[in-house]
C-alpha cells in the first residue's frame, strides 16, 4: 500500500531522513515512535507530499507520489491526515467541517453531504454535536470531528501525527477508542504516537526512529519485551519512567 525506498530528506543542510525503507500493507496498522526531533512527522508528511523528498521514492498503491506530474489534490483525497492540533475550520460547525470536502471536492449537493456528515459523526460518537462549532467542543471531541472529516472522502489510508498529544489526559481514551475501531474495520493506518498501550494492543508493527533513521521495526510483543537496539531500550526505559 505504501512503500518507502531509500528515502532521504534534507532541510537545507540538515539531513533529517536517512535511507528510510518501509513497506506498509493494506489493512496494516503501523505505529511510529521515537524521540522528539527524530523525523517522525517529516516522514509521514512526505506521504501526502506536505514535505518533498530529495532522494529515494515513495509509492502509494503503486503510484509514485513524488512524480512531477502527479495530481496533488487527487493524491490528498486518497490519504486522510489527522494532526496534533485538530485544524478544524473554526467558523464552521462540526457537520460543515466534514461536508466541506464532499461539497467542494466531490461536488455533492448539500443535502447528501449533510447526511453523510451525520453518519460520520455517528461513527465517532458525536451525532448530537453536528451543529456545534469547534470552540464549543472539548479537545477530544474536536479530534473526533477531525477524524470523521478525514474519513469523509473514504481514503484507503489515514495518517495520524500525534493525535492525542495536545489533549488533556482524560480525553485521550475516547480518541484512541475511535482509532481502535477504525483499525478493527481494516483501515490502513500509520500513527505517530507515544501511546505505547495503543501500540501494544492495536499495532501490527512498531517502527522506532532516531535521528532520521529507522532503527528497529518489530511486532509489538517482541518490540516491548526484547528490543534489539540500545537506542530502543533507552527510549522505552525513558518513556516508561515518565
Ligand atoms: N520546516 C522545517 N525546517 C527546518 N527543519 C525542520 C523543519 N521541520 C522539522 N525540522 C527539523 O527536522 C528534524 C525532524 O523533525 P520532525 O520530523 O518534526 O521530528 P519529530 O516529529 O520526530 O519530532 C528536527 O531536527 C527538526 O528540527
Ligand atoms: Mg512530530
Amino acid at each position: 500500500m505504501i512503500k518507502f525506498e531509500k528515502v532521504n530528506k534534507w532541510y537545507g543542510e540538515h539531513h533529517v531522513l536517512h535511507d528510510v525503507d518501509l513497506t506498509i500493507g493494506k489493512g496494516e496498522v503501523v505505529v511510529i515512535c521515537g524521540p522528539s526531533g527524530s523525523g517522525k512527522s517529516t516522514l509521514i508528511r512526505t506521504v501526502n507530499r506536505l514535505e518533498e523528498i530529495q532522494k529515494g521514492s515513495i509509492t502509494v498503491d503503486g503510484q509514485d507520489i513524488h512524480a512531477k506530474k502527479l495530481n496533488l489534490n487527487q493524491l490528498r483525497q486518497r490519504i486522510g491526515f489527522v494532526f496534533q492540533q485538530f485544524n478544524l475550520f473554526p467558523h464552521m460547525s462540526a457537520a460543515e467541517n466534514i461536508m466541506y470536502s464532499l461539497v467542494y471536492v466531490q461536488k455533492q449537493n448539500k443535502q447528501d453531504a449533510r447526511k453523510q456528515a451525520e453518519q460520520l459523526l455517528q461513527r465517532v460518537g458525536l451525532a448530537h454535536k453536528a451543529d456545534a462549532f469547534p470552540g464549543a467542543l472539548s479537545g477530544g471531541q474536536q479530534q473526533r470531528v477531525a477524524i470523521a472529516r478525514a474519513l469523509a472522502l473514504k481514503p484507503p489510508v489515514i495518517l495520524f501525527d500525534e493525535p492525542t498529544s495536545a489533549l488533556d489526559p482524560e480525553m485521550v481514551g475516547e480518541v484512541l477508542q475511535v482509532m481502535k475501531t477504525l483499525a478493527s474495520e481494516g483501515m490502513t493506518m500509520v500513527c505517530v504516537t507515544h501511546e505505547m498501550g495503543f501500540a501494544r494492543d492495536v499495532a501490527d508493527r512498531v517502527v522506532f526512529m532516531d535521528a532520521g533513521h529507522i532503527v528497529e521495526i518489530a511486532k509489538p510483543e517482541p518490540f516491548f519485551s526484547q528490543p534489539q537496539h540500545e537506542r530502543t531500550k533507552r527510549f522505552l526505559a525513558d518513556i516508561i519512567r515518565v
